[in-house]
């Protein structure tokens, strides 16, 4: 069985990361998304939350699973016993940080990952930058699945924005 990892903090999920996991879902018998539990660093969606977005907008992929994880990305791996991980390549300033994290994930976990060029269409698109667009009160159902949208407005109009 072919299986891969498709790491994350997915606060929230965007088409480009959708993208991603839709293409390695065609490729591989399975994809397990893994959502970074990091207390350290704020999020606007809790991880949970991220957990149930994720699974509503990949539930008509049968092979592909969401799973949450703390810790390294190379012990995630291990207990699952799976040795690709795919990153999303958006531009070359993306690709210094992801190299270094490639090679020290190989050398600490002995963990191949693999880059997959974002589409075209989606190379502009960041969880930030959907949440700044969204914040500042302009539209973003263009970037991101309906339920996200929706969970965005809902959330910023809790927080009074
Ligand atoms: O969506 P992000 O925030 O760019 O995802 C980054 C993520 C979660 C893939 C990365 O931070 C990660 O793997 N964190 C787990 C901790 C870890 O393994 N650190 C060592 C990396 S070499």
């Amino acid at each position: 069985m072919r299986r891969v990892v498709c790491p994350g903090s997915f606060d929230p999920i965007t088409n480009g990361h959708l993208d991603i996991i839709a293409r390695s879902a065609r490729l591989y018998d399975e994809v397990v998304v893994a959502v970074l539990i990091n207390i350290e660093k704020s999020s606007l969606f809790t991880v949970d939350e991220r957990i149930e977005i994720l699974e509503a907008v990949t539930k008509d992929y049968a092979n592909v699973k969401v799973r949450k994880f703390h810790g390294l990305l190379v012990d995630f791996c291990r207990e699952r016993g799976v040795r690709i991980v795919v990153k999303g390549l958006r531009a070359v300033s993306d690709f210094e940080y992801e190299l270094q994290m490639a090679q020290m994930n190989a050398r600490i976990g002995d963990v191949e990952t693999l880059f997959m060029s974002t589409s075209p269409v989606y190379s502009f698109l960041s969880s930030s930058l959907v949440k700044e667009v969204a914040r500042l009160g302009g539209d973003v159902t263009d970037f991101v699945p309906p339920i996200v949208a929706e969970r965005l407005r809902e959330r910023l109009i809790e927080s009074g924005r």
